[in-house]
């Protein structure tokens, strides 16, 4: 080896659960369950553990229960010992309220134990079902996951992926071939840059296993032990400046400079980054509390609601709801995404989701109206009507049915049509009686219009004033979307 060649890293598991854990806090079970199959040449291999670390440790010091498969004894690959250690590891999670983080690297169902390994997955996916809403759960992909076996991460509340091993397909790439003819590379099919862009499959994305064990632990950070707590405090932050943004509706802005004028300074995390873009959902904390934030982004789609902005924004609400954040919500929003391809693939189905899982939500919440909210995406985005306990709006902000050049041609356009050059004079007579700023106020569906500047404090009251509701408890699962 020269000296600018690095050394060839070896997965760990133990090594991965140290990294994780506080120093001395791991507890192990089961290091020497081993599988007693004979078949298949497997009498000469049976590693002490089956190929997976189980235990318990603390991460800043709260009690967390965690798997780690081994990729080095039998490949990781899952038999019924395998499977029972990790299913003990959710009922421990289960019965002590407290959360699971799963570390996979496994070659999937060990392929000697048959019908066996398959119900093993079935024990892991009917404990992570029976666990969604009640505790968190986590699941860290570290290196192949593949066939059903990415079912377990997928019902899951968070899947962080590291990009230089992971790799997550229902079918791999030999199997594609054969079945469609398509050549593709694992990481074309399943690798983290995919799922963190294309698929949605993965929430948080490191470059390694390290990188995603300490995402992992900025998780931990926001979420309760299970519904039954609070989550988490921390040492309150200022936040950053809050930035002037164009009041031309049609000029971009990045909607995450606003967030971060309201939340304490470097709070912010935010999942599904790369993926539906135009909606940002993101862990935060505001006077050391943590929050989950939705905020339509105005520099893609320009904001609009779309399928896969629906089904991202539905689940983080639903994931805040279950445990317990309160919800900030900033809206400027010109409608949902039309034509026919958001139809056809079901934009009415879809976009519902987010309507319920705002509908549903009992912890605090509060919107704010950045510049515009119109149609249906203005009731979507946690309007009055649908439980926000406070709406606000800044100077200017329309809400309305449609924006005025969509509305004069359905309100005027007989008189348009006889004298095309009346269209200005009809645009102006809209904006100024549907889309007057005070309108909204009026009638309720705005409480106050505030000074952006005053935002952060309005929020902090609003919040803290309804904060009494937050009773710990089940509330409901965190059905994947
Ligand atoms: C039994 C397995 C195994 C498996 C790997 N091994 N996967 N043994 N069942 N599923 C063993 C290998 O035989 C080898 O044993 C050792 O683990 C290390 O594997 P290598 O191939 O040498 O390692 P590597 O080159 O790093 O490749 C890792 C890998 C590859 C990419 C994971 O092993 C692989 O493609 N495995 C099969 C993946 C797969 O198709 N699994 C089934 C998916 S279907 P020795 O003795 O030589 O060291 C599925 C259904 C789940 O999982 C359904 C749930 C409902």
């Amino acid at each position: 080896m020269t000296d600018t060649q690095a050394p060839v890293q070896r997965p760990d598991a133990r090594g991965r659960i140290d990294t994780l854990a506080d120093d001395g806090s791991f507890v192990e079970f089961g290091s020497q369950a081993r599988h007693h199959v004979t078949a298949f040449g497997l009498a000469d291999k049976r590693p002490d553990g089956d190929g997976v670390v189980t235990g318990t440790v603390t991460v800043d010091g709260r009690p967390v229960a965690l798997f780690a498969q081994d990729p080095t004894a039998l490949g990781g690959s899952l038999g019924e010992v395998h499977a029972q250690k990790i299913a003990m590891v959710q009922d421990k999670a289960s019965r002590g309220r407290i959360p699971v983080v799963g570390l996979l690297d496994s070659g999937g169902a060990r392929i000697q134990e048959g019908v066996a390994a398959l119900d093993g997955y079935a024990h892991i996916f009917h404990r992570n079902v029976r666990s969604s809403g009640r505790v968190p759960q986590i699941s860290v992909v570290l290196g192949p996951c593949a066939g059903g076996a990415v079912y377990s991460p997928a019902l899951t509340d968070v899947v962080i992926m590291a990009r230089d091993r992971a790799h997550m397909f229902v079918t791999g790439p030999k199997v594609v071939k054969a079945v469609t003819f398509e050549d593709v590379s694992l990481a074309d099919l399943g690798g983290a840059d995919v799922h963190s862009t294309t698929s949605g499959v993965a929430h948080l994305v490191a470059d390694d296993a390290e990188g995603a064990l300490e995402l992992t632990r900025r998780v931990l950070s926001y979420l309760p032990s299970s519904a039954w707590e609070e989550p988490p405090l921390a040492a309150p932050v200022p936040p950053e400046a809050m930035p002037e943004i164009p009041t031309d509706h049609r000029q971009p802005y990045d909607v995450r400079d606003v967030i971060r004028g309201i939340v304490d300074g470097g709070s912010m995390l935010e999942l599904s980054e790369a993926f539906a873009r135009n909606i940002v959902t993101s862990f935060a904390r505001m006077d050391g509390r943590p929050v989950g934030v939705v905020a339509n982004q105005p520099s893609v789609l320009a904001g609009c609601l779309d399928i896969a902005a629906s089904e991202k924004a539905a689940r983080f609400v639903r994931l805040c709801d279950a445990f317990g954040l309160p919800l900030v919500v900033l809206v400027d929003v010109p409608g949902f995404l039309p034509g026919t391809g958001q139809e056809s693939a079901g934009i009415i189905r879809k976009g519902a989701k987010l309507l319920y899982a705002f509908s549903e939500a009992t912890v605090p919440r509060a919107t704010v109206i950045l510049r515009k909210a119109y149609g249906g995406a203005y009731i979507v985005m946690n309007s009055r009507n649908i439980g926000a306990d406070a709406v606000y709006s800044w100077p200017g902000a329309e809400v309305a049915v449609m924006g005025a050049e969509g509305a004069v041609d359905v309100l005027y356009r007989r008189p348009i049509a006889e004298d095309p050059a009346s269209r200005p004079e009809y645009l102006a007579k809209y904006k100024a009686e549907a889309l007057r700023p005070d309108l909204p106020n009026e009638i309720l569906s705005v409480d106050e219009t505030i000074d952006p500047g005053d935002t952060r404090r309005v929020l902090l009251g609003t919040l803290n004033a309804v904060r009494g509701s937050l009773e710990p408890g089940f509330r409901h699962d965190n059905l994947p979307q």
